[in-house]
């Protein structure tokens, strides 16, 4: 059996289950669900994810909407912009891809989204409601991080979440924070450390499940971990090897590959799973929209 968690293979199954409920949604509801996705300036490594998710919106059979904004459109320009998406009734999911040039308040951003559209999860009432086990559209990065860890259970070799010690490093709004609402839960035990937590490597020492997010090219290491231990690794980080560049996680992955049961590479993880739930929510929203069953809950 293998140790590596198949993010890639894991989302491509996940898309074509979501292109068939595209097909009967559209089908019984005679509207097919659309994403819009909107990109202010040129940053090029957003320009790859924003070109992704369309193109994987697409493939699935959504409308796929984009919207390219010059880096010096304003804050208000942005504004409007979502005023109609948030108006139109073709469009179902609305995304603001990050980080936003200097001049623009994101959080003003985010908090214009309709959050019955939002399928970020980053608007206050979807965080809120994360928080206090109400129905949310949840982030995408750490939905896809528990999606995995549920496959690894399906494997049997961690036989339940529950009352599993997580330890998740990082305390992002992105995924830190809304991963450990998520695995709370999943009624496990959760300690979120950071930047200026005492003795990472000792809380580290005791996780049955440890999901890496802070940006640290492979910070953590095999004598961090638990012998049995999974693996999940958010990390995407560009280091120079022999004059060409490799991706990292943040996890040490030839390192602690022995020790673990389960471990996610990078890239190949939980990269993909990332754009596979930004479909699964934009379902989610829609079906929300529609007020009917939502094939996924
Ligand atoms: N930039 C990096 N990750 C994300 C994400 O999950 N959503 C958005 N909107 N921007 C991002």
């Amino acid at each position: 059996m293998t140790k590596i968690i198949d993010g890639k293979a894991f989302a491509a199954t996940l898309r074509l289950k979501f292109k068939e409920q595209v097909k009967e949604l559209a089908h019984s509801h005679q509207l097919v669900p659309g994403l819009a996705v909107v990109l202010v300036g040129a940053d090029p490594a957003s320009e790859v994810y924003v070109r992704n998710k369309n193109k994987q919106a697409a493939e699935c059979g959504m409308n796929s909407f984009e919207y390219k904004l010059d880096s010096n459109a304003s804050e208000a320009e942005l504004l409007n912009l979502i005023t109609l998406l948030n108006e139109r009734a073709d469009v179902h999911g609305i995304l603001v891809q990050l980080p936003l040039p200097k001049h623009i308040n994101s959080t003003k951003v985010l908090n214009h989204i309709d959050p019955i559209k939002d399928v970020d999860g980053f608007h206050p009432v979807n965080v809120g409601k994360l928080s206090i086990g109400q129905k949310a559209l949840v982030p995408c990065t750490p939905l896809g991080c528990t999606l995995l860890l549920k496959s690894v259970l399906l494997k049997s070799v961690i036989s339940e979440l529950t009352g599993k010690h997580a330890v998740i490093i990082g305390r992002s709004n992105i995924v830190g924070k809304p991963m450990a609402q998520l695995l709370l839960a999943e009624d496990c035990s959760v300690t979120l450390v950071h930047s200026r937590s005492k003795n990472i490597e000792q809380l580290v020492a005791n996780a049955d499940i440890v999901i890496a997010a802070v940006g640290r090219a492979k910070m953590v290491k095999s004598n961090w971990i638990k012998q049995g231990a999974v693996l999940i690794d958010v990390g995407i980080n560009r280091i120079i090897v022999d004059d060409k560049t490799r991706l990292v996680g943040d996890i040490d992955f030839d390192d602690c590959f022995e020790k673990a049961a389960f471990i996610t590479p990078v890239p190949g993880g939980v990269g993909p799973m990332t754009i596979a739930c930004l479909l699964r929510n934009t379902i989610s929203a829609y079906c929300m929209q529609y007020k009917i069953i939502d094939p996924n809950s």
